[in-house]
């Protein structure tokens, strides 16, 4: 850490130094945690727009470059040289696998991947009709009532467990979440295919016959797993982070995570995104929309639009414009309706001066709609697949945060702006 200070000059009292901390990349940060005590103030900033809540080694945003690192490992090259398992192992313990570590990671994933028999039940619980968000928020939040074993957080291999164990079984809760939906029994996993192979056969499979996965679309698919695995320290992340400093069962951490996620300018945006194009409809209405869009009495945004950190471009945007690009092809969907759509609206966005000035570019959401789409994946489980993916950063900042020595129980100030004290009055003399 620097030897740098920040002197805060408060009226009517004395200067006080805070320590400025360096970080490997990124701001400086002024470490204010004796705040309170040598001045009785606090600092309020709603949104966290310039605070940041732990230290992390995991992942890196650099908003204005558009650079993603895990464990500072460009995303461009991990989504070209690495399959999801590889990065999740990454992400967990901090370097890449070799060849022998991939391996066993691999069987140790495809040994977990059932599921309680019992757990099946609590589908039946929900309405066939209900979103399957709700349905994950529910069931894998039920986890914590089946794992009971390994639940000494001190002890990393009941950590190494835990990951293990919710990592695996997240396809096959998320293809349960789907075919509930349908009606269509549910598929047990296959340990002859990879990860996500084997996802898609649990979600695209039936008894009846036996699938056969396309190797370019599970390639693709597994490259927005990868896409979505972490993000540092986004809301549902803060969430999980949150949930977890109290001490609490990781699972149902990870189903807090999952609730959060679901919102519309979170990893609900996808969703949002398609459905938008839907209900643009026509290259000949993106001027009404972008009109909207800019319109301060108008709530409408453009879904897939903006980020609070990429101020530049979003470097999962650019992969996932890729990936798109290769789906389609593969399936001879070039000429597919909402991607012509999708590609007007982000020239004509790009170009205009709103955009420009306010640095709205294309985030990851606004492809990969399309793309999952094209795949087979009702709009509705959209969020399911980010969910699954970010599972890996989720329980991988939850460990990094029960593990940290500097970890105590999240708990924020407030400036409180209610009632000054008051009395209550008897009930025949209130207004
Ligand atoms: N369409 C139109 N205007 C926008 C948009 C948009 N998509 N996004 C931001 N703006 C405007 C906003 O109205 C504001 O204008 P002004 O300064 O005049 O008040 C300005 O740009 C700054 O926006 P902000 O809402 O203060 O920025 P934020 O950092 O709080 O919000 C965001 C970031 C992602 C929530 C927001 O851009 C948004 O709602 N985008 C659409 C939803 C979306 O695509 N979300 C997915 C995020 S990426 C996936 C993930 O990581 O979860």
């Amino acid at each position: 850490m620097s030897e740098r200070k920040a002197t805060l000059n408060i009226e009517g009292q004395g200067p006080v130094d805070f320590p400025i901390m360096s970080p490997t990349h990124g701001n400086d940060c002024i470490d204010i945690r004796t705040l309170g005590g040598k001045t009785g103030l606090f600092t309020y900033d709603s949104g966290f727009l310039s605070t940041a809540s732990c230290k992390s080694k995991i992942t890196f945003i650099d908003g204005d470059k558009g650079e993603l690192l895990y464990r500072g490992y460009p995303i461009e090259q991990l989504a070209e040289n690495c399959n999801f398992l590889e990065v999740a192992y990454l992400l967990k313990n901090g370097e890449l696998p070799n060849a022998s570590q991939k391996t066993a990671f691999e069987d140790t994933i495809k040994n977990h991947t059932m599921v309680h028999e019992q757990l099946a039940k609590f589908f039946s619980g929900f309405r066939r009709d209900a979103h399957p968000m709700a349905v994950m928020v529910g069931v894998v939040g039920a986890l914590s009532a089946f794992y009971h074993e390994a639940m000494d957080f001190s002890d990393a291999e009941h950590r190494s467990i835990s990951f293990n164990r919710i990592i695996a079984k997240m396809p096959t809760i998320v293809a349960m979440a789907y075919k509930y939906t349908t009606g269509q029994p549910f598929m047990y996993p296959r340990n002859d295919l990879d990860y996500t192979a084997n996802f898609m056969h649990m979600m695209f499979g039936t008894p009846c016959e036996t699938y056969k996965p396309n190797p370019v679309l599970v390639r693709a698919l597994d490259i927005i797993f990868t896409l979505h695995a972490d993000h540092e320290q986004n809301a549902s992340t803060s969430t999980v982070r949150l949930a977890g400093s109290s001490g609490a069962n990781p699972f149902a951490c990870i189903s807090a995570g999952i609730a959060c996620l679901w919102g519309p300018a979170h990893g609900g945006a996808n969703e949002a995104c398609l459905q938008m194009l839907e209900e643009i409809g026509d290259v000949s209405r993106v001027g009404e929309y972008i009109a909207r869009a800019k319109d301060k009495n108008d709530s409408f945004k453009l879904m897939g639009f903006g980020h609070r950190v990429y101020k530049n471009f979003d470097p999962r945007a650019k992969l996932m414009r890729q990936v798109c690009n290769d789906v389609l092809k593969e399936l001879g969907l070039e000429n597919d309706r909402l991607f012509k759509l999708a590609m007007e609206l982000e020239k004509i966005a790009l170009e205009d001066p709103y955009f420009v000035e306010k640095k709205l570019y294309p985030n990851v959401d606004f492809y990969s709609g399309i793309v999952q789409k094209a795949l087979g994946i009702p709009t509705s489980m959209f969020t399911c697949i980010f969910a699954l993916a970010r599972t890996v950063g989720w329980m991988t900042q939850w460990e990094e945060m029960i593990t940290d020595p500097e970890y105590k129980i999240g708990r924020p100030r407030q400036l409180y702006i209610g009632a000054a004290k008051r009395d209550v009055a008897p009930l025949a003399s209130r207004k």
